[in-house]
């Protein structure tokens, strides 16, 4: 699919963020601590929420590259091998020479839906901003970022801002961020995304209690200025604001508009849920694809609850490709 895009000189969206290996054990019951126990199965899979986003972009049909860092080894040669599989554009990893490609021990638990992690990530160093300045800007249509290391991230973020600034409306980037992790230091990337989507875990740290409530509190943190696609087809031209994403699990997902209108989509459950790891960046991927395609953003929300629901009904990501015709017709 990369090559599809490169020849045809298609522009991209590219993700920036953690990869890691997930070693994942899918148990009838979740173990007691200090037991020995056997699991149901066991398997390896390429994690990170950037790295997911990509694997489900590319799945929808949307061209990507993956930015983050990788270490060489046995763990990084099987993450190499499961983009390429994925065709999805890697010529922008940032290879440490020192450090531990980051793994995380991830337990999922069919019978609750829950989904366990233990991440190991503090070892290698993250892309940095000068890695970042090497970048060709005029390859992506969209940049999006896992909220990591807002200092480095932020220069990244201002670096598109001003490459947009000379730009038609049309060929500016898009720029997203997704602040999943309830640390405070995130919170500054708010203020310079097109898109955010924040999660309920941070909505809960910030005192919210429901994706509506959290929409509402949180759009002053959202950059003002924005020009919507709609604002101008209005014909209003009015300064607007970002758009403000929240996902929330079994409740769907909210979002508010460019214009603060409060829109809201209700979760697809699946006849039986398996495996809810990676359902946000199921669903972060799936609104990326529709809102980069031109879609609207009431659409996007939607068909991002029916693709990560529709996940939570079997284990990883390959079904996805099967059920596509089903998930697009809709
Ligand atoms: P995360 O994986 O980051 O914790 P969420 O739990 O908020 O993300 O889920 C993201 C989206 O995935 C939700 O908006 C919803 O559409 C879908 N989803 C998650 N869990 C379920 C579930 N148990 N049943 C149906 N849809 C779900
Ligand atoms: C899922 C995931 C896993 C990874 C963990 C990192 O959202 O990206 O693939 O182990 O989260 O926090």
């Amino acid at each position: 699919m990369a090559q599809r895009a490169d020849e045809k000189n298609e522009k991209k969206i590219l993700c920036v963020g953690l990869v890691c290996l997930d070693i994942i054990s899918v148990v009838d019951e979740f173990p007691r601590e200090d037991s020995d126990n056997r699991c149901v199965s066991q398997r390896w899979q390429r994690g990170g929420n950037a790295s997911n986003s990509c694997t489900v972009l590319s799945l929808l049909g949307s061209p990507c590259a993956f930015m983050g860092s990788l270490c060489a080894g046995p763990a990084a040669s099987f993450i190499v091998e499961d983009f390429s599989r994925r065709a999805i554009d890697i010529s922008r990893l940032a290879w440490q020479p020192t450090g531990q490609t980051p793994s995380a021990c991830c337990v999922v638990c069919p019978s609750s839906g829950s989904r366990t992690v233990l991440l190991a990530d503090t070892n290698i160093p993250d892309v940095t901003s000068e890695d970042f300045n090497a970048v060709d800007l005029s390859a992506f249509k969209w940049i999006h970022w896992e909220a990591r290391d807002p200092d480095q991230q932020l220069k990244m973020m201002r670096r598109v801002a001003r490459y947009n600034a000379a730009l038609p409306r049309q060929q500016k980037i898009t720029i997203s961020v997704e602040i999943e992790k309830p640390r405070e230091n995130l919170y500054r990337l708010f203020s310079h995304a097109d898109v955010v989507f924040v999660s309920k875990d941070v909505a809960r740290q910030l005192g919210f209690n429901s994706p509506r409530s959290a929409l509402r509190g949180l759009r002053g943190r959202l950059k003002a200025g924005f020009e919507s696609q709609k604002s101008q087809e209005d014909g209003r031209g009015a300064i607007q604001h970002a758009v403000l994403i929240c996902a929330w699990a079994e409740k769907g997902a909210d979002a508010s508009d460019a214009d603060g209108t409060l829109l809201h989509s209700d979760a697809f459950p699946p006849e039986c849920v398996l495996d809810t790891l990676g359902a946000g960046d199921t669903f972060n991927a799936a609104v990326i694809h529709k809102l980069a395609n031109g879609c609207d953003l009431q659409d996007a929300l939607t068909f991002g609850c029916r693709v990560a629901g529709c996940k939570c009904g079997f284990h990883g990501y390959d079904a996805i490709a099967e059920k596509l015709s089903a998930l697009t017709r809709v």
